[in-house]
Parts: structure tokens; C-alpha cells; sequence
């Protein structure tokens, strides 16, 4: 089930990012999606924040294409843009971190062929409206998504 909102500066981002944290579990993952500067690198950053991360330690894992992060439970923060259409996460060696727990932050998520490994993922659209503002597209499992908010969050 889809949702939009709108972000219209860098803490509604970080308002979502909050929510979003209460959803994490070892195995589940997040696929954001959006044009390069959309936010999804920045979102990473507030998501880790919120699991025990020093959100200044997170960076764009675009040349390593994975980056681990010591977060409760665990963070795969993952990058496809360099690996381009027809990513599979198995060769990048995704079954050692899930045997191990983690979740997982997918960036460039639209790049992966076919999704045989996420059950129920939580799919992140970003589009840039202007300097600060972004629309955000959720496309989360249906009982999630009917009872989702964040803008009446306190900081
Ligand atoms: N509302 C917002 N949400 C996310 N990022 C924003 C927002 N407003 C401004 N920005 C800025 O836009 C840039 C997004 O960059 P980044 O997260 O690296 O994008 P991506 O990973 O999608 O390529 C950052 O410099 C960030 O500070
Ligand atoms: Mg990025």
C-alpha cells in the first residue's frame, strides 16, 4: 500500500527516519529509491542515529558497496548505482549478513532484478521538489502502512 508526504526540510526527514527505526528487525530491509542528492544517504544517516549510531560515521558505501554499522540490530548499508541494473544481492554476498542478523538499507533498490530474498520490504521514494522540500513515496505491507504517521512526532 502506497503513501505520500511531504518532507518539507532535513528534520521532517529525520521524523521519518524515527519512524521508520520502530519497524527495523534482523532480516527485514529498506529499499530507498530517488535520483542522486534526492536523500536516501542522508535518511541511512538519520535511520542509524536512531539504532545507536554517530550518524557523522555513516558515508555512501558507493565505492565499497557495502558498509556495516555496529547498530542495534545491525546495519547493511548497501549501494547499488555502481553495480547497475541487474544487481543480485547474493553475489554480493548478502547470505553472510543475514546469517549474522543485520538489516538492511538498500540504495538504488530499483537496480535489483528480481527480489527473492525480502518478504515484506519497505520501499523509500524520494523525489526533489526543491532545495529542502522532497515528496516521499512509502510503499510499506498493508498493516504498517494504514496506521503509519510521523509529522506528529515529537523531536
Ligand atoms: N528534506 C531533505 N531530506 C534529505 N536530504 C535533504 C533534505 N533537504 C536537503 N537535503 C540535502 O540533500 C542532500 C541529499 O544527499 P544524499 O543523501 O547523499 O542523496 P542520495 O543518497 O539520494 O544521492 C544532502 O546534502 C542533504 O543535506
Ligand atoms: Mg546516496
Amino acid at each position: 500500500m502506497k503513501r505520500e508526504f511531504l518532507l518539507k526540510d532535513l528534520k521532517d526527514t529525520e521524523r521519518l527516519a524515527k519512524a521508520l527505526s520502530k519497524f527495523v528487525q534482523p532480516g527485514m530491509a529498506f529499499f530507498l529509491k530517488g535520483d542522486l542528492g534526492a536523500g536516501k544517504t542522508q535518511l541511512t544517516k538519520f535511520l542509524a542515529k536512531y539504532l545507536g549510531e554517530d550518524p557523522k560515521n555513516v558515508s555512501s558505501p558507493t565505492f565499497s558497496i557495502i558498509h556495516e554499522y555496529d547498530t542495534t540490530p545491525p546495519m547493511a548499508h548497501i549501494d547499488l548505482y555502481r553495480v547497475g541494473k541487474g544487481a543480485d544481492l547474493w553475489e554480493l554476498g548478502i547470505e553472510d549478513y543475514l546469517e549474522r542478523g543485520f538489516f538492511f538499507v538498500i540504495e538504488w533498490a530499483d537496480y535489483l532484478e528480481n527480489n527473492d530474498i525480502f518478504e515484506n520490504p519497505f520501499t523509500v521514494t524520494i523525489k526533489i521538489l526543491g532545495d529542502k522540500k522532497r515528496l516521499v513515496i512509502l510503499d510499506f505491507p498493508n498493516d504498517v502502512a494504514e496506521k503509519f504517521s510521523f509529522k506528529d512526532m515529537e523531536d
